[in-house]
């Protein structure tokens, strides 16, 4: 359809149906349908015109109800305007790869498009067109389950990924008329992952500076990529919900990011607005979120109920319904679905895409394991010789994580399973076998698989924590294997780094291994084993307590730093009881192999806004085995308008080198890589001097400066 036509069917349209545009429901309201339920639901009364004048559904994508659903629908709905589908697909949709969290941990967006390519190719054949995915909601809080579906602390890092999963739903062409492309819905906007202590839907204040600086970064990223969607939050900013906040959704979404797609309030959220206390009755929330710019209501039912005699009344003027309306028809015309209602539905994936899924999936599980321990090389281990196996993790399919909808864990391959299917010796001892677990010295084999962490249903939405250490079970577990007298190697799955000095201490080698997905099983197998190399670097520091939350290396310096841990300098940003630095710091990941850097160097000391300039350093594989690196620039400007992170991350790359191979690694630096947000929220450069890092994680020392200057 042209964009004349679709105004003209605007047209066409009552003012009830208008309304209905802008409802978002279940697939539980119409006969053929059966939803995932993710939130509350409240007591609707909608009549059943209402229901077929709804403009989209969410949570269901079985290829034969859509179908049901939608012809159910457009034999109903007057103007044959079909319905939007969408749904959560976060991390795959049957074929799952691993949680957002650990696909950060890659530091590989090419394979994050990658899978979210594939992820789109099977919501597509099922009738999918909308998934709201990538979250980008920077986070620096652990205690918040979310974790498990962001990109990490960091804005680049974060903007890298949301980028990747935008292209990868989207399609190159960023055409929603090609065959398997859904549309990207980028969320939560704004700022939930700052929820105060971690606690999920809690309160939020935060700067309008720091917003700019360091939160909007993803969403941007996102944005400028095609995201067709954005998603609302259920945190207030500046006092007010962001579902009610014209300043969050026009002035900073629509003007200052240049956003031009459809706004969808979450899950009950504009009913919400009156639990926040800014909207006394459903009326006042639809009129608030309506002003504010939410084009869709998700799964309450305000602007169905309210909207008419708000425009009836004059409060409300209808072009302003007008607006959203427009919004969702023109992505039903994006998506091509006024000629094509079942779009997707007769596609089938081949043979040859169900192994290429498998394939990826195993390739994003090992590329995602973070070595964090290896004492006197305990890892790998001879494959040859027998292990003992402990942690009831180890003998479930449940490693898909949460959001994993479609996946099957019944199908997913445990530890156990893979460690048959490798021909490996082990016994496995059952948590509840006292004697064994009292006895491990006289079992044979000289390592320990013990397998801690969480289960994936305290991972995800609504699982804040303020404990995150390992359950007393576990404790008991790891004491008993330390106190063996054999090589523990502990491999954590958890959505969040978890905080357990014992862990750490008490094990020869910690392996991370998140929620891997499908594939999982056989990543941890390969690499325990060594025929696997670990490449994965932490996208979040893992912090040594809980009191160091939040903690974040692109810290500011403060007026006074610590410099170096004088128990006699009192007077300085510190704790008495703890260090400042996390257990393991953003970037880190160890590797089977060695990495030499040698000195790096810079073409020029100076670069101009028209001149950047190049910094190669060498690095060299020292070891016998060939491995991966990712090789990570930080910057830190000495003098800014506002102050400055110590370091921030500027660039990555990841390298592959063979047993002594030496690889030139050149990054350029631009004027655009030293822009930064200022006091009046406008981003710019300085002139001025620079330090610059580079090394294997985010703990690397100063190398050099450089100075940016407006003439060389
Ligand atoms: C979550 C969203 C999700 C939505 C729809 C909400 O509870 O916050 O992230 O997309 O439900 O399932």
């Amino acid at each position: 359809m042209k964009a004349i036509e679709l105004k003209q069917l605007l047209k066409q349209m009552t003012i009830s149906e208008k309304i209905g545009q802008l409802q978002q429901l279940t697939a539980d309201f119409f006969t053929s349908g059966a939803s995932e339920i993710t939130g509350p639901v409240k007591e609707a009364n909608l009549s059943p015109e209402m229901i077929y004048q709804a403009g989209s559904i969410l949570g269901v994508s079985d290829k034969e109800k859509v179908r049901a659903i939608q012809a159910e629908y457009l034999a109903k709905n007057r103007l044959k305007i079909p319905l939007l589908f969408m749904a959560d697909v976060i991390h795959g949709y049957k074929e799952i790869f691993p949680i957002p969290l650990a696909m950060a941990a890659t530091w590989n967006p090419e394979l994050v498009r990658q899978t979210a390519e594939f992820a789109a190719k099977e919501s597509y054949v099922n009738g999918l067109h909308v998934t709201f995915s990538p979250m980008v909601d920077l986070v620096r809080d652990p205690r918040w389950g979310r974790v498990m579906e962001y990109n990490g602390e960091d804005p680049y890092l974060n903007s890298r990924m949301a980028r990747a999963y935008v292209q990868g739903y989207q399609g190159d062409q960023n055409d929603l008329r090609q065959p398997n492309t859904i549309a990207a819905t980028v969320k939560h906007f704004a700022a939930y992952g700052a929820v105060e202590a971690g606690r999920e839907y809690n309160t939020v204040d935060l700067s309008r500076w720091q917003l700019f600086e360091n939160y909007l970064t993803g969403y941007q990223a996102a944005i400028d990529a095609g995201a067709k969607l954005v998603m609302t939050s259920f945190n207030i900013f500046e006092g007010i919900p962001v579902t009610a906040n014209e300043y969050v959704l026009r002035t900073v979404l629509r003007d200052k990011l240049g956003f031009k797609g459809t706004v969808i309030s979450d899950w009950d959220a504009v009913e919400e607005i009156i639990n926040h206390g800014t909207a006394s009755t459903g009326s006042a929330a639809a009129e608030q979120a309506l002003r504010a710019g939410v084009d869709i209501e998700m799964m309450s039912f305000n602007y169905n109920k309210f909207l008419e005699a708000l425009v009836d009344k004059g409060i409300l003027s209808v072009s302003l319904i007008d607006e959203a309306v427009l919004q969702i028809l023109t992505l039903k015309n994006e998506l091509g679905i006024f000629e094509d209602p079942f779009r997707g539905l007769d596609a089938t994936l081949t043979e040859q895409d169900q192994v290429n899924g498998t394939k990826l999936a195993l390739t994003a599980a090992k590329e995602s394991l973070v070595l964090v321990e290896n004492k006197q090389k305990a890892l790998p281990l001879d494959e040859r010789k027998s292990v003992i196996v402990l942690g009831s993790l180890a003998n479930t399919g449940e490693l898909l994580g949460g959001w994993s909808w479609h996946g099957q864990p019944q199908e997913t391959e445990s530890i156990i399973a893979a460690l048959d299917h490798a021909k490996i010796k082990y016994r496995f001892v059952d948590d509840q076998n006292h004697t064994a677990l009292n006895h491990l010295d006289e079992i044979s084999g000289d390592s320990i698989l013990l397998f801690l962490g969480e289960p994936a249903s305290q991972t995800g939405e609504a699982t804040s924590k303020t404990d995150l250490r390992l359950t007393s079970t576990q404790r008991r577990l790891l004491s008993l294997a330390a106190s063996s007298g054999k090589k523990v190697i502990s491999i954590i799955m958890s959505g969040r780094p978890l905080i357990d000095s014992e862990i750490y201490e008490k094990s020869n080698a910690v392996l991370l291994a998140w929620y891997g997905g499908s594939e999982v099983a056989q990543a941890i197998c390969t690499t325990i084993f060594g025929k696997n190399n670990p490449s994965g670097k932490l996208p979040m520091s893992v912090p040594r307590n809980v009191g160091q939350i939040p903690i974040y290396y692109n810290h500011y310096s403060t007026g006074r730093p610590e410099t170096s841990p004088d128990e006699k300098d009192k007077y300085v940003s510190k704790y008495l009881d703890s260090s400042n630095q996390p257990r393991y710091p953003f970037g880190f990941g160890l590797s089977y192999s060695n990495f030499e850097y040698g000195i790096p160097k810079l073409s020029s000391a100076v670069l101009t806004k028209t001149k950047s300039i190049e910094l190669m350093v060498d690095v060299t594989n020292t070891s016998l085995q060939s491995g991966v690196e990712t090789v990570q620039l930080y910057i830190h400007a000495l003098v800014g308008e506002t102050v400055r992170p110590v370091k921030q991350l500027i660039n990555f790359k990841r390298i592959m080198l063979e047993s002594h191979e030496t690889r030139r690694v050149i990054f350029t630096i631009s004027e655009t890589d030293l822009r930064y947000v200022h006091s009046n929220l406008q981003s710019k450069s300085d002139l001025g001097d620079f330090e610059y890092f580079i090394g294997s994680d985010s703990n690397v020392n100063k190398k050099g400066n450089f100075e940016l200057r407006d003439v060389e």
